[in-house]
């Protein structure tokens, strides 16, 4: 354990229950971070109020119990019972090296393991991914990264929309263009948003081409052989599609975590039996539903969730039940994250509080909903073209790329590079911005999409902090020296050396508490946190001309410390480090 809150959590819960008598070993010491020392522990002051006493003289028995050895090189009490910790420098030079000289920088991998199922990315098939779906998957793909680190069993499930009645009127239209069409890759297939335009303005506008759609529908359903061949030609166009904004992206997923709409066709039978049999399910107004409680619409009255319509189909909401039970019962998953847009938070709200009616979701199984808040144009609005188009995502990344090339050329390099190799750093640079800004905000909130700012090489940015990577592995490479061999011993002197060796102890709580809460923007503000450390220690602290040289093996050791965090920590969200820029 080399995390300093917990290790002073445990002495101060240590010594309380020394002083105050076992029942207080697993008090909240409240451990918080403090402007006169490293952190202070604050229970004195709720304990006081329970023991009658006053905060200064809890704080004091408390003091007097505190076993500092190896750990805390000073304790104050201050104010009305604060009790101020200061860490030993040789604690922190020593967790520091321990941290070093470990494959997974002192983190270790959680002993009991869980399978999670990490829904994420889900757009739908022939049409256009938007700017929503760029960030669910950027999201969702840093939330499992993270597990995967700490060794959990990660499934990653991409939920495309690929089934219900659009894809009547769509394989319609794919008819009247002439399959070869999509086989050539022309065009009016493959510009998705067109093709789907096309086919809403037929069937709109022409009751034979929406007749025919009606009945490709009623065929889809019943498993009609060369409907399923048609439907599947739209299916291979999209998917295409998608690859290549996810490999663009750098984003993990691939053809086999797709598990589409459609795959759940054949279980939505069964699963609204079973919800029938259980009594949860009942005819309203001609349709099944159910009334998970606490529900209520304006006039008080029990909202539904409707499980068949009227007239005998099934919709989202049947789909999203029968997910969860296969899950459960096939998958067998412990955990369920669902990375979708807050705006159907409703939507899931219920559905899980139907899933727990049926005893699907319980204690041992957990379902959330981490929420994505929507992506806003600089005008503050919705993102949308000028012409007021939603933003295509391909386009978007185009110019990330290009304005990414504009700005790197404007910085000082070390050396010059040929194009190809421009080329590669420029694209790193580009998605590293976008995805860095996307993770850096909170993933409920709303954020503005500028790329001027996100592609800025200052600020709390993705191109700073690759750029502050770059600018490490550039001191090794003039050294003539390899990171892997700096090895110190750390040895603490400088202050901002001290601070930076701090501030690396906190990775591995920092990607718990990512993993726990499904938040990657904790794990994206601690890297520009180390950046940031390690910026004052660089301009405080030769590294190559220290003055002697147990100085320098420590600032190299440092320094290779530093590049890990923050090129593992990188990677857990998704960012490339380019090894030179
Ligand atoms: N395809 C949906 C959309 O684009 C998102 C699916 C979310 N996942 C789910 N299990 N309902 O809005």
């Amino acid at each position: 354990m080399s995390d300093p809150q917990l290790v002073l959590a445990a002495r101060v819960q240590a010594a309380l229950s020394a002083a105050f008598g076992p029942s207080y070993a697993d008090a909240d010491p409240v451990i918080r971070p403090s402007s006169f020392a490293d952190l202070q522990a604050n229970v004195a002051l709720p304990l006081a109020k329970k023991l009658g006493r006053k905060p200064r003289d809890v704080a004091e028995e408390i003091v007097a119990n505190l076993d500092t050895a190896g750990v805390v090189s000073d304790v104050q009490v201050s104010g009305p019972g604060f009790i101020n910790l200061t860490l030993s420098d040789d604690w922190i030079a020593g967790e520091a090296q321990r941290a070093l000289a470990d494959a997974r920088l002192g983190v270790p991998a959680v002993e009991k393991p869980r399978k999670v199922v990490v829904e994420y990315s889900s757009p739908n098939v022939a049409k256009e991914m938007h700017v929503g779906h760029l960030r669910t998957t950027i999201v969702g793909d840093a939330v499992s990264r993270v597990l995967a680190f700490l060794g959990h069993e990660v499934v990653r499930d991409n939920h495309v929309g690929d089934w219900g009645t659009p894809f009547g009127m769509l394989i319609e239209h794919l008819l009247d263009l002439g399959e070869d069409a999509a086989a050539r890759g022309d065009s009016s297939v493959r510009d998705l948003t067109a093709f789907y335009q096309a086919a809403r303005e037929k069937f709109d506008g022409d009751a034979t081409f929406a007749d025919r759609s009606r009945a490709r529908v009623v065929a889809l359903q019943a498993g009609d052989a060369e409907t399923l061949r048609l439907w599947n030609v739209l299916v291979e166009v999209s998917k295409q599609y998608f690859n290549d904004v996810y490999g663009r992206l750098g984003v993990t997923l691939t053809d086999d975590d797709i598990k589409g709409e459609s795959f759940y066709n054949d279980l939505l039978a069964p699963t609204v039996a079973e919800l029938e049999d259980k009594g949860i399910a009942v005819i309203s107004e001609g349709a099944l539903c159910a009334f998970p409680p606490g529900f209520t619409g304006r006039e008080g009255e029990p909202l539904p969730v409707i499980i068949r319509k009227s007239d005998g189909g099934y919709n989202y909401s049947t789909t999203d039940l029968a997910t969860i039970r296969y899950r459960v019962d096939t998958e067998r998953v412990d955990r369920m994250i669902y990375v979708v847009g807050s705006t159907q938070a409703l939507h899931f709200q219920m559905v899980f509080a139907v899933a727990r009616m049926a005893g699907w979701l319980g204690d041992d199984v957990e379902a959330e909903h981490a929420q994505i808040g929507s992506v806003l144009g600089t005008d503050g609005k919705l993102l949308r073209t000028r012409a007021g188009r939603t933003v295509r995502l391909a386009e978007l990344l185009d110019e990330a790329i290009e304005r990414a090339g504009a700005v790197f050329d404007e910085i000082q390099h070390d050396e010059p590079f040929d194009d190809a190799t421009r080329a590669s750093i420029v694209r790193d640079v580009g998605m590293g911005a976008v995805k860095y800004a996307d993770l850096s905000v909170a993933r409920d909130s709303e954020y503005v999409f500028d790329l001027d700012r996100m592609i800025s090489f200052h600020g709390k940015t993705g191109p700073y902090l690759q750029y502050a990577a770059a600018r490490i592995r550039s001191i090794f490479r003039k050294g003539g020296l390899d990171p892997a061999d700096a090895t110190g011993p750390i040895v603490l002197g400088h202050p901002t050396e001290r601070a930076l060796a701090l501030e690396l102890l906190g990775f591995g709580a920092v990607v718990q508490q990512a993993a726990d809460t499904a938040e990657p923007h904790r794990l994206a503000s601690y890297v520009y946190a180390v950046a940031d450390a390690y910026t004052s220690f660089y301009e405080n602290c030769p590294v190559l001309k220290a003055p002697d040289e147990e100085t320098k093996a420590s600032r190299l050791a440092l320094c290779a410390a530093t590049l890990r965090t923050l090129v593992t920590g990188l990677d857990l969200l998704g960012v490339p480090t380019p090894e030179r820029m």
